[in-house]
């Protein structure tokens, strides 16, 4: 077994076992992909790496657009699981755009998910904070017409979410789209998430409180109970997650970002809790689409 990095206690590698490769049928082309900045990472991830700061108009944002088109149009009853935050907000504006410019999409048959939602989602929430119920609504679902599972319907029994999605797709879902934290979380799978975690409410630690509420001057866990910030949440659970048959990781943003994904996709290094993103490391078929250089 390789070398746990320097970050990690040596004496807790993580073992996690490799997904059944036969299972997953990678949906995507080599003409498909041969449209896209494509390569792959030492990791065994595959890299779409667009140039930073939006050049040569290709974005992240694009590209995730031309991904999520590509799955529709070759399995129309595709379930997708999405996410919310700022890093998907021009990939979905990008979908909505299709419709405008005449290459409208056909979502009648899919099915969407998200991924996370607060706990609680809205009522007691400060006003400036939106649910994710209310976000996915206005970037996506009041504009496709796919039947749309949202969680926070599901909150008195989490299982009942993954139940739902295994309902509509028993080998998993077809295809999971991610954002990464700064601390390396994947949807709230918060460092220290086991691998075979399942869907259910967490306590958000202060790194995720900064990063969702620091512009509103809250920064701590306990800045957010004193002000009514939600201080849980409820997620996906890396075990669905990583059923999924497509994972597709987007990184944008500020550099400690870059960082943790750099960490994540290290190939010397075993997936390690500390940073649940390094799970995907041993999913088949993971594409990050990044302007980070990894
Ligand atoms: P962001 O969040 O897209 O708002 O940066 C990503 C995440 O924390 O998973």
């Amino acid at each position: 077994m390789p070398e746990a990095p320097d970050f990690l206690p040596k004496s807790s590698l993580y073992p996690v076992q490799k997904t059944n490769r036969a299972s997953v049928n990678p949906l995507f082309g080599a003409q498909f992909l041969s449209s896209l900045p494509f390569s792959k990472h030492r990791s065994g991830v595959k890299i779409l790496a667009v140039p930073p700061n939006n050049t040569m108009g290709v974005t992240v944002g694009k590209t995730m657009q031309q991904l999520v088109a590509e799955q529709l149009k070759q399995k129309p009853d595709s379930v997708f699981v999405f996410p919310t935050g700022n890093t998907p907000l021009s990939g979905y504006q990008a979908l909505r755009d299709m419709g405008k410019q005449g290459e409208k999409l056909d979502w009648s048959q899919s099915k969407v998910f998200h991924l996370d939602e607060y706990v609680p989602p809205q009522s007691g929430m400060p006003q400036q904070l939106e649910s994710y119920a209310t976000y996915m609504k206005r970037e996506l679902l009041d504009h496709i017409g796919a039947e749309a599972f949202l969680v926070k319907d599901y909150l008195r029994d989490p299982s009942a979410y993954d139940a739902a999605i295994f309902r509509q797709a028993p080998d998993g879902p077809d295809m999971v789209i991610l954002g990464i934290g700064k601390n390396g979380h994947i949807a709230f799978n918060e460092p220290g998430s086991d691998a075979k975690s399942q869907t259910r409410i967490v306590d958000l630690t202060d790194a995720t409180v900064k990063q969702n509420f620091g512009e509103f001057g809250v920064n701590t866990v306990q800045e957010a109970k004193q002000q009514g910030f939600p201080t849980q949440a409820m997620t996906l659970g890396m075990e669905t997650i990583l059923k999924a048959k497509t994972i597709v990781l987007l990184a944008t943003g500020e550099a400690s970002k870059g960082d943790v994904l750099r960490k994540a996709l290290d190939p010397d290094s075993p997936p390690h809790p500390s940073i649940p993103a390094s799970y995907l490391k041993n999913h088949p078929n993971v594409y990050v689409v990044t302007d980070f250089t990894v």
